[in-house]
């Protein structure tokens, strides 16, 4: 037989060899929740083995991250108030706004983006300002790039959009040059689908919107021309790199971004992807290491060059010991 693809497979070295995806923990971003308080360090119960922390607590887990080779966070916040406007969101001794001059101060070294959205500050829990049932997609612009600005001020290096708005990408870029932070890259959310894979995080922040859904702003998991849509237009308002979530369940469309895009592509793998592991893993019907590694692998096979995830120092940890890339 001239053609026999087994030959290649013989051996750990060989396959190593011919290994078509590769990868490091440079790509990798751990999400944290930061809570106003103080001595806070609270398990998600439907996270186990991710906490609530507080900015005082916080340091001990930006500490290990480093030691494992993440040098990246992305920071949620659980504000101490809410209101109609999610005023938290932009304040200037907001949660975000304290972690992040705290993480700078004292972990100079760790790269801080931001998530910015409203849905954790609005005492209604929808990701902007509403009007009667509906959120007011162009007022809401104006406070998701002052919130933008307000992190970049308090010491973000990068900010990540993930509310859906129309135009929020420009609304941001031009309020973040105008204020002498033309360097500051935007990597957006822009092919976010309306998810139920987000259900533990809305635990994990409170985030839950307290009548109706988000599918009059985040995507018809239907959908993946739509998707394409919002990854171009992203781009032409100035986004530098391009979000597909949740990962796992939209793998086609982060190899389809990648295909036609020019920036680079971030697979966020979400809170239900991350539950649904643990939850298989202690009822023993997986395994817990192995589907971390290949469910990770098929993010960057799929053509990823970022992976938010909340295994991050789990995934450092396998790579360093070589089970995976
Ligand atoms: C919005 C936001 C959400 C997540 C990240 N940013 C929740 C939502 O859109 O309802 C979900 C992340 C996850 O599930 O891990 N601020």
């Amino acid at each position: 037989m001239r053609i026999r693809p087994r030959r290649l497979r013989y051996g750990e070295i060989l396959r190593k060899m011919v290994r078509e995806t590769r990868m490091d923990a440079s790509s990798l971003i751990y999400p944290i929740f930061v809570k106003e308080g103080q001595g806070i360090m609270e398990e998600i119960p439907t996270m186990p083995g991710q906490y609530r922390y507080s900015v005082d607590t916080m340091g001990k887990k930006l500490e290990e991250l480093l030691r494992a080779g993440v040098s990246a966070v992305m920071f949620f916040g659980i504000p101490g108030y809410k209101d109609e406007i999610g005023s938290g969101a932009y304040a200037e001794d907001g949660i975000i706004q304290k972690a992040l001059a705290q993480a700078k101060k004292e972990y100079p070294e760790l790269y801080r983006i931001t998530d910015v959205c409203m849905c954790e500050y609005t005492s209604h829990g929808h990701c902007g300002v509403l009007c009667g049932r509906d959120v007011n997609n162009d007022e809401t612009l104006k406070l998701l790039a002052k919130t933008a600005l307000s992190h970049v001020q308090a010491g973000a290096d990068m900010v990540a959009p993930s509310d859906m708005m129309d135009g929020r990408v420009a609304a941001i870029r031009d309020l973040l040059d105008e204020n002498g932070y033309g360097n500051i890259p935007i990597m957006s959310y822009a092919v976010k689908y309306a998810s139920a894979f987000y259900g533990p995080f809305r635990d994990a922040a409170g985030s839950a919107p307290a009548f109706g859904d988000r599918k009059g702003y985040q995507m018809d998991y239907h959908n993946s021309r739509e998707g394409m849509k919002e990854a171009i237009l992203d781009i032409k308002e100035g986004a530098d790199i391009i979000m597909v979530k949740p990962a796992l369940a939209y793998l086609d469309m982060v190899t389809r971004i990648k295909d036609t895009g020019n920036v680079p592509v971030a697979a966020y793998s979400v809170s239900g992807e991350y539950a649904m592991i643990k939850a298989g893993a202690k009822l023993g019907y997986i395994d817990e290491e192995k589907i971390i590694c290949e469910t990770a692998v098929s993010a960057f096979r799929a053509g990823c060059d970022i992976y938010l995830t909340y295994f991050a120092e789990e995934i450092a940890q396998y790579m360093r010991e070589g089970k995976i890339g």
